[in-house]
């Protein structure tokens, strides 16, 4: 079997069986993927350094992290320039079509550049001939320019986590014809949802003046390729029984007694902007408003880590939700009852889906979102007898797949209101019913399907 090379940003690992290396659909789906299939990932350490290391530090397979890590450190200006500034303030939003909020200082993009050559070069010499070399997500879309200038002959896979926007709102960004030549230098490009693989059609067709031919091969900027739709998971089955076992932890318990018997809705998301989370909370204050006999009777936990929390438009989103989940508590809390529960912590990976199982109703409800693995997780952990309701937005990749979750449009938070209260009172036969189509479509496209499906096209290139 031949070794696949994983290059991403963030490089996490399990200690005492949760992932360190921060909550982010990433780091869990390829913490799964090695599991299986051993190899090295390679990426930056997480370290902010005014002196990095001279050479990458390797750290050997473990039993609980079977796979060989080879990490870096970034320098503040690199960090400041390559992740907050390009990666986090001008890419980020105009992927989630916020091109509004793009902060474009062509300083950072060269920052970018750089942090994306010297990835390269610190990882050149680590290559064996015949490794597949499988890129993630936009903070390396310079890179396969950059291997293939270093002489690399390997495939090369890049796989975008986030959504690619439409042809029009990506065209915002002032570098994208670099970014878009460089990814050309891949043999295979994966994208999380058809739109997403419609909008690079698009894309390559009207501002790259390239072809798009049958087969999914494309050509452009004088070279050839192919894009297709490879949806990440999850493992349901592992994380059903993590679920299950988690219904008896401690944590478990002290959450079911305060319930007091009431129902709970839960979100879990960074806090992040793209995560649609005002809209959230002002849906829960449309329920509570329009339907006052949840009063008392429902609690809303909304469990979101603070995430990049440099980059001022996370703090301005963190801001107005410390704001708004005052106002909801205030204007509807009892004595003896707070409608929102609102943490910013990470929960350990077993004790969240725990919680998950526990929730009547999940709301994952971002405005735009690459895939959202949350909302697997949720219906994976589901009680089979008794299992709860996703409300899910329509602006989520997963919403291609999980077509029996209530569709919402996040931005109408009042009819997000609605379908929450339509949840909350389904019969046990609707919610078995498209409970078990879910989950169904999870496990014919679990994360091995994913790995699998994408290795198999790499090497078919
Ligand atoms: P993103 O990649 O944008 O963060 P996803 O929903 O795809 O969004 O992935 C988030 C991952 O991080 C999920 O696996 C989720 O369980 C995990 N996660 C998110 N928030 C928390 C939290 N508070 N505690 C533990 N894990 C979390
Ligand atoms: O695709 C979403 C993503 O950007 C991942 O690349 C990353 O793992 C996650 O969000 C968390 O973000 P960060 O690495 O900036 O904390």
């Amino acid at each position: 079997m031949r070794r696949t090379v994983i290059v991403s940003n963030r490089v996490a690992s399990i200690t005492e069986g949760s992932s360190k290396g921060g909550a982010g659909g990433l780091a869990v789906a390829i913490l799964e993927t090695l599991r299986e299939s051993k190899g090295l990932w390679f990426g930056w350490s997480g370290n902010v350094r005014e002196a990095p290391l001279d050479t990458p530090k390797h750290s050997a397979p473990t039993q609980a992290n079977p796979f060989e890590t080879v990490t870096v450190d970034l320098t503040p200006a690199e960090h400041s320039g390559y992740y907050n500034g390009y990666a986090n303030r001008i890419l980020w939003p105009v992927l989630h079509y916020r091109s509004d909020l793009m902060e474009y200082h062509s300083e950072h993009f060269r920052t970018y550049q750089r942090v994306n050559a010297n990835f390269v070069s610190q990882l050149v010499p680590l290559l064996k001939e015949d490794d597949l070399i499988w890129l993630h997500d936009y903070h390396l879309m310079m890179a396969p320019r950059d291997l293939r200038q270093a002489g690399v002959k390997n495939r090369i896979g890049f796989f975008l986590h986030t959504p690619f926007p439409s042809a029009d709102v990506f065209a915002t960004l002032p570098n994208h014809r670099e970014l878009v030549s460089s990814l050309c230098h891949c043999d295979l490009i994966g994208f999380q949802s058809p739109t997403d693989l419609r909008s690079f059609e698009d894309y390559i067709t009207h501002e790259a003046g390239g072809q798009v031919h049958a087969n999914e091969e494309f050509e452009a900027f004088g070279r050839q390729f192919r894009a297709q739709v490879f949806p990440i998971s999850i493992d349901p089955d592992g994380f059903a029984s993590a679920a299950e076992e988690s219904e008896r932890s401690d944590v478990a318990n002290r959450l079911r007694e305060s319930l007091d018997g009431r129902s709970l809705m839960v979100g879990v998301d960074r806090l992040d902007y793209s995560k649609g989370l005002p809209e959230r909370f002002l849906s829960f204050e449309h329920l509570l408003d329009r339907y006052p006999e949840n009063r008392q009777r429902v609690t809303f936990l909304q469990i979101a880590p603070y995430s990049r929390i440099d980059v001022p438009e996370y703090k301005l989103i963190r801001s107005r939700l410390e704001g708004l989940s005052g106002r909801i508590n205030g204007r509807f809390a009892e004595v003896d009852w707070t409608p929102l529960r609102y943490i910013n912590r990470g929960l350990a990976r077993r004790t969240l889906a725990g919680v998950l199982r526990h929730s009547r109703v999940a709301l994952v409800t971002p405005l735009r979102d690459g895939m959202n693995l949350v909302a697997k997780e949720y219906v994976a952990a589901q009680d089979p007898e008794d299992p709860g309701v996703l409300v899910l937005s329509r602006f989520a990749g997963a919403a291609h797949e999980l077509k029996e979750a209530l569709i919402v449009n996040p931005l109408d938070y009042e009819n997000t209101g609605e379908a929450v209260q339509r949840a909350l009172s389904m019969s046990l036969e609707e919610r078995k019913e498209r409970w078990s189509a879910l989950m169904d479509t999870i496990r014919q496209q679990d994360i091995t399907a994913w790995r699998r499906s994408f290795i198999a096209a790499l090497e078919a290139t």
